[in-house]
């Protein structure tokens, strides 16, 4: 187990063997929850997916245990983040830790050993022109972790809260 200093937390990328990671935590039953899709995932489907969109995913680490993942998903030079603590790390405090790291990450602030000098996500990070998070309005420990990070709320409506940085 860690401890409770949360200054030698760092990400990695996500490499393809990490699948089953991501399909743990996204069918843990408050992610599912919480997602825009909400039924479980079938492995077989996930997996092929997964496949394809392994380099948007880093794993947040602390000594070794995965914390949580942030995913950075890039279209036409906007990037949508979405985020998921481990179950047994919540109410911590490293919901805000993790994302507000990730934002400066992302920005090249926040290099981990694995990720040393400038982080450049697969798709180069000056095509990365905007942030943006949506989050279900029920969610409030997300709403808090995004406004903490420095999203900004800039729509709402009853489905979905829209941020941007
Ligand atoms: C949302 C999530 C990332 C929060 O992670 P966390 O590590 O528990 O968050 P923190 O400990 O940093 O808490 C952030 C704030 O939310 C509050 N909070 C956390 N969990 C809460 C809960 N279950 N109920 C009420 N408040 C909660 C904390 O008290 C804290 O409030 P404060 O800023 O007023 O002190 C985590 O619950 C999670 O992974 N949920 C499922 C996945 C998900 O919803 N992803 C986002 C989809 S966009």
């Amino acid at each position: 187990m860690m401890g409770e200093r949360k200054s030698d937390v760092y990400f990695e990328h996500a490499s393809i063997d990490d699948g089953k990671i991501i399909f743990d935590l996204r069918n843990d039953p408050d992610s599912g929850a919480n997602s825009f899709h909400t039924e479980p995932l079938i492995w077989e489907t996930h997996s092929a997916w997964f496949a394809e969109h392994y380099p948007e995913w880093y794993l947040f680490k602390q000594n070794d245990e995965i914390i949580g993942v942030c995913r950075i998903a890039v279209q036409h030079k906007v990037g949508t983040l979405s985020w998921i603590i481990s179950p047994e790390y919540r109410r911590r405090g490293y919901g805000k830790l993790m994302l507000s790291s990730f934002v400066k990450f992302v920005k090249l602030e926040c290099p981990g050993p694995r990720n040393a000098g400038p982080v450049v996500p697969p798709w180069g990070t000056p095509e990365v022109a905007i942030l943006r998070a949506e989050i279900k309005p029920s969610n409030t420990p997300s709403i808090k972790i995004a406004k903490f990070a420095g999203l900004i709320q800039i729509n709402e409506s009853p489905e979905v809260i829209e941020f941007e940085y």
